[in-house]
């Protein structure tokens, strides 16, 4: 076991998807799996850093020596993540949170009646970018864009929108990577926008290579 710097460091990890409620049985939601995240929040376990994962509703298992902490919507992520915003030394935020919530959800089941129904969304909090707001130097943002096209661009102004010190453009194609399935493509962009396009790999391997672009940011102890 080669001496990794996230040894000790204290990791928070958001995955999968949010559900935000239209009423009492019903939600609108994307088709995160929690694959990406949960194989990043086991690749740092492993590496010795304390993992707090943070998951919308998926099926997978937790990993070995990781504290789940199982949340629905946006909302309710963002107030978990929260409480772990001054003591994280490193945030990643894999997870597909909903842009938009219902403002008013019914209570009970909606009645179907007419021919259409609008729904007036509100956006929801972002999470990743109040966790860097607030963030001291030491602390590191990393992000993820799931893009179809434009992804370098797209990706880097999120980076900068979002103040992060690394963020994986996730080339979405509907096939082999992205949402569900079991491989991904990611383009790793660090804080001076230089950018490191990795091959298709399984989504442990692409955690293992984004952990590696991960420990050479963290400062040594002083
Ligand atoms: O779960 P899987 O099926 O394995 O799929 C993995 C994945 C495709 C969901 C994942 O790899 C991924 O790309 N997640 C980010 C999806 C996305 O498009 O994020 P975004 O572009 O909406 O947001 C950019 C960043 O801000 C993301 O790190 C996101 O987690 C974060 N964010 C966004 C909105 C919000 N309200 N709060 C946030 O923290």
């Amino acid at each position: 076991n080669k001496h990794s710097s996230l040894q000790g460091k204290s990791v928070v990890i958001t995955a999968g998807p949010t559900r935000e409620k239209i009423d009492d049985v019903r939600f609108i939601s994307n088709y995160s799996s929690g694959k990406m995240g949960f194989a990043i929040a086991r690749a740092a376990a492993e590496r010795g850093a304390k993992v707090t994962l943070l998951a919308g509703p998926v099926s997978l298992i937790t990993p070995p020596l990781v504290e789940r902490v199982d949340v629905e919507s946006a909302k309710e992520m963002y107030d978990a993540a929260r409480q772990l915003f001054e003591t994280c030394d490193v945030f990643v935020s894999a997870a597909a949170v909903a842009d938009y919530r219902p403002d008013s959800p019914f209570q009970g089941k909606l009645k179907k009646n007419g021919e259409e129904l609008s729904l007036t969304l509100r956006k929801n909090p972002d999470i990743l970018a109040e966790f860097s707001k607030q963030k001291s130097p030491s602390q590191i943002a990393v992000g993820f864009a799931l893009e179809c096209e434009d992804g370098l661009k797209n990706a880097i102004k999120k980076r900068i929108e979002k103040k992060l010190d690394l963020i994986a453009l996730n080339f979405y194609d509907g096939k082999s990577s992205g949402f569900e399935v079991e491989t991904n493509m990611l383009t790793l962009i660090g804080s001076d926008d230089t950018a490191t396009v990795l091959p298709l790999l399984s989504k442990p391997d692409a955690a293992n290579r984004l952990l590696e672009a991960v420990e050479k940011l963290i400062q040594p102890d002083s």
